[in-house]
């Protein structure tokens, strides 16, 4: 059973079953797993290998036509999403520091290091939105975006933030018990919490194939010029430069976006040597005197004019290989979200692939529609983890929230015009052959081969893996569940060649 993955769990014969469905709007009983593919968003795995094969019998939507610059900030809206910031903030904060870059002197390997810099500097966001769910005790997007307006030098600021955003939804006494732990722990948890988001953010970038300008400027986006930033106290010079930037770049887009040009510049005065490097506050405030910078701000097409800053000589066209990287490197992304999906994007993927190759599908199609697996819950950093990791059941407003993530990933994916064939078949993973599904309630007529072959393998992965209200389930006994789906949820052929893929792995 070793494609399973290295997780025992997954197999029968290591897996006690422990089977307390969930309530699914009123419904609580074993039966309700069948039904609950609708709540099929988060699990755990291994990792797989890339195939590095040509694009053979390729679709449409062929990487040779792609700029690296376009897809990675078609997908930073997604990390605008787990960062609860309005749609856009990394690619304004794009424009706002690669100008101040262009200010500064900084030559053209320099600026292209920044622009990426700060398109993916929130690349680690996802990565702390459990604990702080978990620290806070409420929506991790909300504190998240909330946040980003505290000064933290300013106690009463920070003091008013902690009593707002703790326990807010809970009784008294888990509240007092919130703002307690974090009295006492307050320092040691915040640096916690930056450290992992900025460690993983400059792993990501790594794995990209970006260099250390990138990976450091992503790493260090939280230290200030004083030396009381996180997680390490760098001061003064020892940030790196594009980390700097960056995080000049972030405050003035949040306050701009907030309270316009007055109010960004006021925040940046105001950190002049404590969060910010007085030399760029300078730069910035000469910068701010050029009205076309604030035009570009409020410009619905500053995703345009963002992908015409990147230095012409340095765009970089995307192969398959690299396009693999991506979508694997945001599909980890989301993953690292919930403790409850780690690894499911990359399950989903290996499911896919296996499913389609034992239907026929040629392999540049299938390579294809890997990607499409591993992006297909992209939406899903739009939700909370008071929803994802919640241990129990949903509300009727919880399951609105649940039911937009295949709409955000569809959107997202959308904006890479290449991609709108993918979007739409990774869209529809939550669609059902009997029009019963969500977002769109689709019918079979509607739903590619391609589609339903992700949803039997988003399904296959949900109910074999663990979650905050029940464990895993056993191979055996999923089939079973999935078998009373057919028709109904899962297509027949799909879910015959899900059958025999665990046959053929179980016999070898
Ligand atoms: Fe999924
Ligand atoms: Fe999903």
């Amino acid at each position: 059973m070793a494609w399973l993955g290295s997780e025992r769990r997954h197999c029968s014969a290591f897996v006690a079953p422990r089977c307390t469905a969930r309530t699914l709007n009123g419904v609580t009983d074993a039966s309700a797993l069948s039904q609950a593919a609708d709540n099929r968003c988060m699990g755990r795995t291994t990792a797989i290998a890339t195939p590095h094969n040509p694009l053979l019998g390729a679709p449409a939507e062929s990487a040779d036509q792609l700029l690296l610059s376009e897809v990675i900030s078609a997908l930073s809206y997604a990390l605008d999403l787990t960062e609860g910031q309005p749609p856009g903030h990394c690619i304004r904060s794009c424009w706002i520091g690669f100008h101040l870059g262009q200010r500064i002197g900084l030559d053209t390997a320099e600026l292209w290091d920044l622009y990426y810099t700060l398109l993916l500097k929130d690349a680690g966001c996802s990565s702390n939105a459990a604990r702080l769910c978990e620290l806070y005790g409420q929506d991790d997007r909300t504190t998240k975006r909330d946040f980003k307006w505290v000064d933290t030098d300013n106690k009463t600021q920070l003091a008013k933030f902690v009593l707002q955003h703790t326990g807010v939804r809970g009784q008294l006494a888990d509240r007092l018990k919130r703002l307690l732990h974090l009295a006492r722990h307050g320092h040691e948890l915040a640096t916690e919490l930056v450290q992992t988001r900025c460690e993983r953010g400059a792993d990501i970038a790594r794995r990209l194939g970006f260099g250390e300008a990138v990976a450091q400027g992503i790493h260090a986006l939280d230290e200030h010029w004083d030396g009381r930033g996180k997680p390490y106290g760098l001061q003064g010079d020892a940030i790196p430069i594009n980390a700097r930037i960056a995080l000049l770049s972030q405050v003035v887009d949040v306050f701009h976006s907030i309270g316009g040009r007055t109010a960004a510049l006021n925040e940046v005065r105001a950190r002049h040597a404590t969060w910010f490097d007085p030399s760029l506050v300078d730069a910035f405030g000469t910068l701010s005197d050029n009205d076309e910078l604030w035009r570009g701000l409020g410009d619905e097409n500053i995703e345009q004019r963002v992908l015409a800053l990147e230095p012409e000589c340095r765009t970089r066209a995307l192969d398959d290989d690299l396009l693999d990287d991506i979508a694997q490197a945001f599909g980890q992304v989301v993953d690292s979200k919930s403790p409850y999906t780690a690894g499911h994007s990359e399950r989903v993927a290996l499911y896919t692939d296996m499913i389609a190759k034992r239907m026929g599908i040629d392999a540049g199609r299938r390579r294809w529609l890997r990607r499409g697996a591993l992006l297909h819950d992209l939406g899903k950093l739009g939700v909370s983890n008071s929803i994802l990791d919640k241990n129990g059941a949903l509300t009727d407003d919880e399951w609105t929230q649940v039911r937009l993530h295949p709409t955000y990933t569809e959107e997202i994916l959308s904006r890479i015009t290449p991609f709108r064939e993918l979007a739409r078949v990774a869209g529809a993973h939550h669609e059902r052959l009997d029009g019963k599904g969500y977002p769109k309630a689709l019918s079979a007529r509607d739903l590619s081969i391609e589609t339903r072959i992700i949803t039997v393998s988003d399904i296959f992965d949900a109910i074999t893996a663990d979650r905050p209200y029940r464990g895993p389930i056993p191979v055996p006994e999923a089939l079973e569940i999935m078998g009373r789906m057919v028709g109904g949820a899962l297509d027949p052929v799909c879910y015959r060649a899900l059958v025999e893929c665990v046959n053929e792995v179980g016999d070898a």
